[in-house]
């Protein structure tokens, strides 16, 4: 399986690259798996937590797709530090399509 290129900026600007992430895990797992700070989990990737929350950088918001509808929901209940380009990075698959993907972690709740 070939590997997808994510890059993660934590919370204190250090930027991170995962270069072996694979298109059966999620954005959340790969960062997980990285260690990257700020990517808690805690419900484990089921969409019910906001520890996961992202932004994703603008070049990459349209490969990337919109939350859907129970997403929206759970961004909703973070929304003083809610952003246009806010996303659940358990909610994000990857996939050939987001090879070289860069987001931020956003700030903890
Ligand atoms: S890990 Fe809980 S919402 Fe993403």
């Amino acid at each position: 399986m070939s590997h997808i290129v994510v890059t993660l900026t934590q919370q204190d600007g250090t930027v991170v690259r995962i270069d072996d992430a694979t298109a059966d895990e999620s954005l959340m797992e790969a960062a997980r798996r990285a260690g990257v700070a700020g990517i808690v989990a805690e419900c484990g990737g089921v969409c019910s937590c906001a520890t996961c929350h992202v932004y994703v950088a603008e070049d990459w918001i349209g490969k990337v797709g919109e939350p859907d509808e129970v997403e929206d929901e759970m961004l909703d209940m973070v929304d003083h530090i809610r952003r246009p380009n806010s996303r659940l990075s358990c909610q994000i698959r990857l996939s050939e399509a987001v090879n070289g993907l860069q987001a931020e972690v956003a700030p903890d709740l």
